[in-house]
Parts: structure tokens; C-alpha cells; sequence
């Protein structure tokens, strides 16, 4: 069992389908900086506890630099034989140091104790460059919306149409969604950035080592309080995993609404040439595909979140070789979220909307009915009457074939003498979105406070 990392007490090397099972190294090579980075902060503490001189320290790091180098041009990369990126590494080690110095580094630590802090360090990373790629989603948004600060358009629920509200309102809905997957990472960060490292296989190192400086070493704020919760713990990938769902989720949800907002029908917003593509037989076509991705990667990114979730239950205490499988799911989420973000942001900034058209079928289908209700109880109708005498004329112009402004004088007043030709002020788009004025409506102030607070959380990320 030549080069391996645990030969000794076997007299036979592994069966080679067992060997290809087992090996990781076409998925954990991309963890090798992380693991020469553990590598070297290792040496170091073991130098401090007297395990490695000041001169095997020296050449223990420039083995390690010049190691570092080969793999990344190239020059060094996995052998068949090789099981994981760990022990990969060890055998470029001893290749460079010499057996007798690179020998001595895996003292005090453990692929177990390696892998749970390298997966950390990983995340960290990607939950930064995820995080920016998110922003210029949300940034799209507010670019959006800032441009069409007064724009009304149909607000629905049921896809039906409810009542007015600003388009500008509309996008910082979903850009909020956004905002909080944002803070999700921040304060996931805070659980991510306390390293396993120096927890060795399970239960610590009998040889001095403190892991503090370790963790330092390697940009994390704390070392484990607990050996065993350092090696066997995966809910930090998990939860990483669940806010790449989230965020594919509030993706999927937007991109719903762009698929919709594109038909024929609605017409709503045309898609840049840029940001959409062709069919292959049908020459007038241009699809919305950036949504239509996002919406299935919504699904893929759930099951990453799902798979890892299923592996890591019922898993008992400590180190399990289930946990192998923990890394494709989060490599995989992280990937997919780098892929997807840039096109997302950049069909998001180049929507074009149809204003015009919003705005004219913003108050149709009776959508004022709950303004002349509301009205109503400005002028003291109790609401229970007021909803009813509304959806009386709700009936009157649907009857009529026609929308509730289109009502004469005398049919309002036939309803009820409560009906006054005042109730026309609100019988606008204008006059309805003005009068949601308190905080978090649709009214043009709120929403321009509404959107001075958004920036006020973006910036304080
Ligand atoms: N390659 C393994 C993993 O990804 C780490 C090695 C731990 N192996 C072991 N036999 N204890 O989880």
C-alpha cells in the first residue's frame, strides 16, 4: 500500500473498486490551496510546541510554497492511486522536503480534523463572492426601480388584479428578499468563522498543539470548543446550503414573473437581445431562458440542500465516511449561484418596461373597489357597510360592462346616499396610491422612504 496515508496494518492494498469508490480527489482537488494553507499553519504551531525546529520549519514552508506552485500551474496534480486531496498532498510534500522533514507534519492532525476546517474555509469564501454577484441583483433592482419612481402597475394576489401599486414598490418586494439572503450569509459567517483544526481524528491532540493561533492562521475568528463537534459537524454546510436555496427560491419567484410579464399577453416588459435567445425552428421567437434557468436551478439548488441534509441524518458521533459526500453539494450550490447570478443581474438591469401599459391596466378589473371602501369609512360607514356598498357597485359597472369610474353621479347615489360625488377622488390610480402613505405602503413618500431605508441596510452589510 505504497504512498498511502494508514498502510500499516493492512498486508494487502484495497481492492481496486474499493479504491475507486473511495477516492474524492476529482472533487476535493479544488481544496488544495485551503489545505497547503492548514499545511503551513500546522507547521507553524507544531514549531511552537518544540515539534519542529526554526531551520525544519523554514524548509517545511518552502516545500510547502514550492508545492503550492506546482498545483496550481499544473505542474503537480492527483495520481490514479491517490485517495483524497490530503493525502495527495502529503505524497508532493515528501516528494519536496524529503521523507524524513515531510514526514513529520501530519503530527497532530487528521484528514478529519483537515477536512472540516478546509470545507469552512471554502464556504467562507464563496459566501463572499456569492454575496457580491447577489448584490448586483438587488442593485439591478434598485436601478429599476429608480427609474420608474411614480410608474403604477396592477398589484395581484391570486394573480388576479388587487389594487394599484408602484412598480418601484413591486421590485424592492422582491429586492428585500434579497436583502435578508444577504444578512443570512453575514450571520452565517459568524458560525462558519470558528475552525476545526487541532480537533485531530476525534478527541484532540495529545502533543501540545494549541489550535487558537491555528484558527487565526487561517482568517477564522475561534477554534471549537469541542473535538468532536469539529469533526462530525456539518450544519454549517448545511445551512449554507438552505440560504443557496433560499436565494434560488426568491429567484424562482422573480423569474415567474418575468416569464409571465413577457407572454404576449401581459406584455408587460421586453427582454434585451442580450439576455434572451432564439428558437432553433421558429424565427420570431425570444425566450426568457435567464428565468426559466434560475426557475430550474431553483430545483437543483434544493437538492443539493436536500441531498446533504438526508446524508448527514441519523449520522452518529463522530467522523463517519458518509461525510464525503457533504462537499459535492455545497461545491455544487456555491457553483451553480456564481453561474446564475451575473446573467441574472445583467437581465434584470436591461428589462425594458412598458409603463404605459402598466399604468393603464393598473386600476381595471374593479381595482379601486377597496379604496371606495375605505373611503367610506373616512366618511364614517363602518366597514362591514362600506365593503358591501362597494361591492355593490362592484356589480353595478360589471353589470354595465364597465369599470367603477364609469358609474354616473346617479348610480352611485342610487347605491347608497353615502355615495357622494366626492368618492371620485380616490376613483384614480393617482388618488389610490397617494392615500397608502404609511410606512411600508405603496404611496409614492413611502416608497421613496422605503427605499433611503433599503439602501441604509444594504450599506450596512
Ligand atoms: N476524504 C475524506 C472526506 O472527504 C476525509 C478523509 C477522512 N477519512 C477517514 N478515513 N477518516 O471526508
Amino acid at each position: 500500500n505504497e504512498g498511502s496515508l494508514w498502510g500499516g496494518r493492512f498486508s494487502d492494498g484495497p481492492a481496486d473498486a474499493l479504491a475507486a469508490l473511495s477516492k474524492s480527489t476529482d472533487f476535493d482537488w479544488r481544496l488544495a490551496s485551503y489545505d497547503i494553507a492548514g499545511s503551513r499553519a500546522h507547521a507553524r504551531v507544531l514549531n511552537r510546541s518544540g515539534l519542529l525546529t526554526d531551520a525544519e520549519l523554514t524548509d517545511m514552508l518552502a516545500a510547502l510554497d514550492q508545492l503550492e506552485r506546482d498545483v496550481l500551474d499544473g505542474t503537480y496534480v492527483a495520481a490514479e492511486s491517490d485517495e483524497d486531496v490530503h493525502g495527495s498532498l502529503e505524497r508532493g510534500l515528501l516528494e519536496r522536503a524529503g521523507e524524513a522533514l515531510g514526514g513529520k507534519l501530519r503530527a497532530g492532525r487528521s484528514r478529519n480534523d483537515q477536512i472540516a476546517t478546509m470545507g469552512r474555509m471554502f464556504l467562507r469564501d464563496h459566501a463572499r463572492s456569492v454575496s457580491e454577484r447577489l448584490l448586483e441583483v438587488v442593485d439591478a433592482l434598485i436601478a429599476q426601480a429608480e427609474a420608474h419612481p411614480y410608474a403604477p402597475m396592477p398589484g395581484r394576489t391570486h394573480l388576479q388584479h388587487a389594487q394599484p401599486v408602484l412598480l418601484s414598490h413591486h421590485l424592492l418586494a422582491h429586492g428585500w428578499a434579497f436583502v435578508r439572503d444577504l444578512q443570512r450569509f453575514v450571520d452565517w459567517d459568524r458560525r462558519a468563522a470558528v475552525s476545526p483544526y487541532g480537533s485531530g481524528a476525534l478527541a484532540g491532540s495529545s502533543l501540545g498543539l494549541d489550535p487558537v493561533p491555528v484558527a487565526h492562521d487561517l482568517g477564522f475568528d475561534y477554534a471549537v470548543w469541542n473535538s468532536i463537534d469539529g469533526t462530525a459537524s456539518r450544519d454549517v454546510f448545511a445551512e449554507f446550503a438552505w440560504i443557496a436555496s433560499m436565494v434560488g427560491v426568491n429567484l424562482s419567484r422573480i423569474s415567474e414573473e418575468i416569464i409571465f410579464w413577457a407572454t404576449k399577453e401581459v406584455k408587460f416588459v421586453t427582454l434585451h437581445d442580450a439576455y434572451s435567445t432564439g428558437s432553433s425552428i421558429m424565427p420570431q421567437k425570444k425566450n426568457p431562458d435567464i428565468a426559466e434557468l434560475a426557475r430550474g436551478k431553483s430545483g437543483r439548488l434544493l437538492g443539493d440542500f436536500t441531498g446533504l441534509m438526508t446524508t448527514l441524518k441519523a449520522l452518529p458521533l463522530a467522523y463517519n465516511r458518509d461525510l464525503q459526500e457533504d462537499k459535492e453539494p455545497v461545491f455544487d450550490a456555491a457553483d451553480t449561484l456564481e453561474l446564475l447570478l451575473p446573467a441574472f443581474a445583467g437581465q434584470i438591469a436591461t428589462l425594458t418596461f412598458n409603463t404605459e401599459r402598466m399604468a393603464e391596466l393598473a386600476p381595471e378589473g374593479f381595482a379601486l373597489a377597496t379604496d371606495i371602501a375605505e373611503w367610506l369609512v373616512r366618511q364614517g360607514v363602518p366597514f362591514r357597510s362600506a365593503h358591501e356598498l362597494a361591492g355593490e357597485a362592484v356589480q353595478a359597472a360589471e353589470n354595465r360592462g364597465v369599470e367603477l369610474w364609469d358609474l354616473t353621479d346617479e348610480e352611485y347615489a342610487n347605491i347608497s346616499e353615502h355615495l357622494t360625488p366626492e368618492v371620485r377622488t380616490v376613483l384614480s390610480t393617482e388618488g389610490s396610491l397617494n392615500s397608502r402613505s404609511s410606512q411600508g405602503g405603496t404611496g409614492p413618500e413611502a416608497v421613496q422612504q422605503q427605499l433611503a431605508e433599503f439602501k441604509r441596510q444594504l450599506a450596512e452589510l
